[in-house]
């Protein structure tokens, strides 16, 4: 699976290194917003709004950098693992220091049309880290060393069998078996993210197995109808699999960029007509 080199093990890269300093950057903001008291008013007011404002905004520039950084392709594999550490951790902490900057008012002005886009960012994140840790496994383990190829292949080889006994199967199994080998199609679609296709193979084989034939030709009929139904599911369930792992990303990138485009509105509109007034 091509998704492994870069997937496999990102969340616990360099032992959480990036886990950790963006913990204490989320304790050392709460830290500062807890003992406020002891620092000049006017640095509050400046540092919580303005300073951590901009940090948020630079957070947000540099994850999405990450789409640029993931494509360049020269730069090495372990530093972009490492990249994609950070990613996660800091993405997580913006949940933590929005509310805190933004002194926990979310409100449904463009303010909190920001912050809500944040949240919905992070959570499609969720689901990406959640699907590479879940998938790329269970891809390999489903294909049992075969490729998506082979797969296909095998199908084939299957169908055209089918076909040579045709001259030796009855006219209503034929027709079974001629209409199954016709359907052609395995998966695509939107829907198949949800729930996996009716297995054609399988209801033919079902359907065949109704005519009670007690032919030899019936019989191998029927097994290969069986074998290809358990091809079928394994092919069904890679695209599954895999079409997942890709999905979410559909969501989680234009997300990010009107995560980015609410963000820059609200900080340009508060530093031109400054605090309370967008
Ligand atoms: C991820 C980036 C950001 C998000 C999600 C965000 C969100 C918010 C939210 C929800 C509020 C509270 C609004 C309210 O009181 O109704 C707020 C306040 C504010 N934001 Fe941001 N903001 C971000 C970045 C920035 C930037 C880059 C600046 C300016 C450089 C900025 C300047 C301000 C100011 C001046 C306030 C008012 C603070 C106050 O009333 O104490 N924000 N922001
Ligand atoms: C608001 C914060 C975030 C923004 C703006 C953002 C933006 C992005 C962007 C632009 C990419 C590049 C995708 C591509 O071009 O292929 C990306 C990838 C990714 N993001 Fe985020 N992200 C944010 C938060 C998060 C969070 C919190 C998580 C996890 C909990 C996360 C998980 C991921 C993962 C796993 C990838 C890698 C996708 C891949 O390699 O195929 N992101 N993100």
């Amino acid at each position: 699976m091509s998704a492994a080199p870069l997937h496999s093990g990102f969340l616990t890269h360099k032992r959480m290194m990036f886990a950790w300093l963006a913990l204490l950057l989320v304790l050392a903001v709460a830290a500062a917003w807890y003992w406020q008291e002891m620092l000049p008013p006017s640095a509050v007011d400046l540092g919580f709004s303005y300073g951590l404002g901009t940090l948020a905004l630079v957070i947000m520039l540099w994850l999405t950098w990450f789409g640029v950084r993931k494509r360049s392709y020269a730069k090495g594999a372990g530093r972009l693992k490492a990249w994609l550490s950070a990613h996660v951790y800091l993405g997580l902490s913006l949940v933590f220091l929005v509310p805190l900057h933004g002194g926990f008012t979310i409100a449904p002005d463009i303010h909190g049309i920001a912050y809500v886009l944040v949240l919905v960012t992070v959570f499609t994140g969720l689901f990406g880290v959640a699907f590479y840790g879940f998938y790329p496994r269970r891809v390999t383990a489903n294909r049992e060393g075969l490729t998506f190829d082979a797969m296909l292949k095998r199908i084939a080889e299957i169908d055209i069998e089918l076909r040579g006994l045709s001259t030796q199967l009855s006219e209503a199994a034929n027709n079974i078996v001629r209409r199954e080998a016709e359907s052609g199609r395995i998966g695509g679609g939107v829907g198949i993210l949800f729930a996996r296709p009716i297995n054609k193979a399988r209801r033919a084989r079902q359907a065949l197995l109704r005519l009670n034939l007690d032919s030899d030709a019936g019989n191998r009929a029927a097994a290969l109808l069986e074998s290809k139904a358990a091809v079928v599911d394994r092919l069904q369930r890679d695209i599954q699999m895999r079409s997942r792992l890709r999905a979410w990303l559909l969501l989680h990138v234009p997300l990010s960029l009107a995560t980015l485009a609410a963000v820059i509105a609200h900080a340009a509109g508060m530093l031109m007509f400054g605090l309370g007034s967008v």
